[in-house]
């Protein structure tokens, strides 16, 4: 396919060719054998080691041995964070400029887990400096800084990861094949959702008020789009990789409704995205109500999948029947003849199905994260991404970036062409 035929696919909204990613690329990787990788740690610096930034550090210690990873440089402009990451890596070279740390000589990557309208910048000067990177999601705090990190790694070259864990989660690495297979039907609609109920914010010492906006950054508009960056991008790739598709519009709303205590970013957030196919996915977001928790709902005319929470459902499954006298309680608890007037026409009740569904993966003990580091340590290694895996995050991060447009201007957003890649 030639360049232009390319971008043509893509202005419509079809992924195509490696950004299609099959999650069957994602699981070789994680079959590779590591066993000759012995000799070939991968030197890693981590700039940013607040609370994500740490997690990683503790993941990647757990696997350093058998994996070969070295936590070599830790950064961190906020002290008591730089004195978190030196406990977890004490051999590590502690710096508080970043761009002292990308002069090392014996560094093969860095690992950037700043607050989100640092990533550019962080990103950007590291693979012009011939380092591979993997940064946390979203990419940027806007569109044109996640464009110019987009050309960065394809003007150097070199590995852009973007820490979107799901992509290495068996259960929606096994979910996503039987909808690519076609398990499910045509998936003509995706719910989901991420609900809390706690206010973001996190303690500031008493006697530095002035840290204020550095610790809770997530609250700012400045450095951050709130639930739409924070949470919703990841569910927005989710959505994008069941489609094997780009959304051709986005509208929204959003707002504060609880927590009127100063923030910036909206506490509230609703989207709905069309698909070229007609397929809407419907999205929403809010943090004074966590009843219904976090999920994302592929809807087939055969089946459905609830990714978070690893079920898979056919629309009429084959269940054994149960014995008279169950029957008879079941349809007594649920009311049936109470609903049904006998003699009436047809009618039937349509409450939600209470078919449970089954499992997509038997034991569901990871999110990604650790799979994820290590598939990026093994791409270090081979100095190779994995195919398509960054078109993948990429369009992700456009799409959140055009999400936050649509709630701020009230407008339809679509994908303006000169970022394709
Ligand atoms: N993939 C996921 O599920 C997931 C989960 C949580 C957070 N995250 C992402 O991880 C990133 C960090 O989130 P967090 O909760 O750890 O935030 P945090 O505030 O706890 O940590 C950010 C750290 O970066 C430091 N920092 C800021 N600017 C810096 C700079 N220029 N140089 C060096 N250090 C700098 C801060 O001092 C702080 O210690 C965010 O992008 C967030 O979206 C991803």
């Amino acid at each position: 396919m030639t360049g232009t035929n390319r971008r043509e696919f893509l202005k419509n909204g079809l992924l195509v060719g490696s950004a299609l990613l099959a999650p069957v690329s994602l699981m070789n990787v994680l079959a590779t054998d590591n066993k000759s990788f012995k000799n070939n740690t991968v030197r890693l610096g981590v700039v940013g080691t607040g609370s994500r930034g740490t997690y990683l550090m503790e993941l990647i210690n757990s696997v350093s041995e058998q994996e070969g990873i070295e936590i070599v440089a830790v950064c961190d402009i906020y002290e008591p964070n730089l004195n978190l990451g030196k406990g977890l890596a004490p051999k590590a070279k502690a710096f508080t400029d970043y761009r002292k740390m990308l002069e090392m000589k014996d560094l093969d990557a860095i690992l950037v887990a700043t607050s989100l309208h640092q990533h550019a910048h962080i990103t950007i000067d590291a693979l012009d400096g011939g380092l591979h990177v993997f940064c946390e999601k979203a990419m940027a705090r806007t569109l044109e800084d996640t464009h110019a990190m987009a050309l960065a790694h394809l003007r150097t070259g070199k590995i852009l990861h973007i820490g979107h864990q799901r992509l290495f989660d068996p259960k929606y690495l096994e979910g996503m094949k039987r909808i690519h297979d076609g398990v499910l039907g045509q998936v003509t609609q995706i719910r989901a959702y991420w609900h809390r109920n706690n206010d973001w914010r996190r303690p500031v010492p008493e006697d530095k008020p002035e840290l204020e906006r550095h610790i809770n950054w997530r609250l700012y508009k400045e450095y951050s789009c709130g639930l739409v960056t924070e949470l919703a991008s990841h569910q927005i790739q989710v959505a994008n990789w069941a489609k094997k598709a780009l959304p051709v519009d986005v509208r929204g709303t959003g707002s504060i409704s609880f927590w009127k205590e100063g923030r910036e970013v909206h506490d509230n957030i609703a989207l709905i995205y069309t698909y070229a196919d007609g397929t809407q996915f419907i999205y929403d977001s809010m943090v004074q109500n966590k009843k219904y928790g976090f999920e994302e709902q592929i809807m087939g005319h055969l089946g459905t999948i609830e990714f978070e929470t690893n079920r898979f459902f056919l629309e009429d499954p084959v269940l054994p029947k149960p014995a008279g006298i169950a029957q008879l309680i079941g349809n007594l608890e649920s009311n049936i003849f109470g609903k049904v007037p006998i003699g009436s026409s047809s009618w039937a009740p349509e409450v939600a199905s209470q078919y449970k569904g089954e499992p997509l993966v038997p034991v569901d003990k990871t999110d990604g994260t650790l799979e994820q580091m290590i598939g990026f340590a093994r791409s270090v290694r081979e100095g190779k991404a994995i195919d398509g895996l960054f078109e993948q995050c990429y369009y992700g991060s456009v799409w959140t970036m055009l999400s936050q447009e649509a709630i701020e201007t009230g407008k339809v957003i679509s994908m303006p062409e000169n970022i394709i890649i």
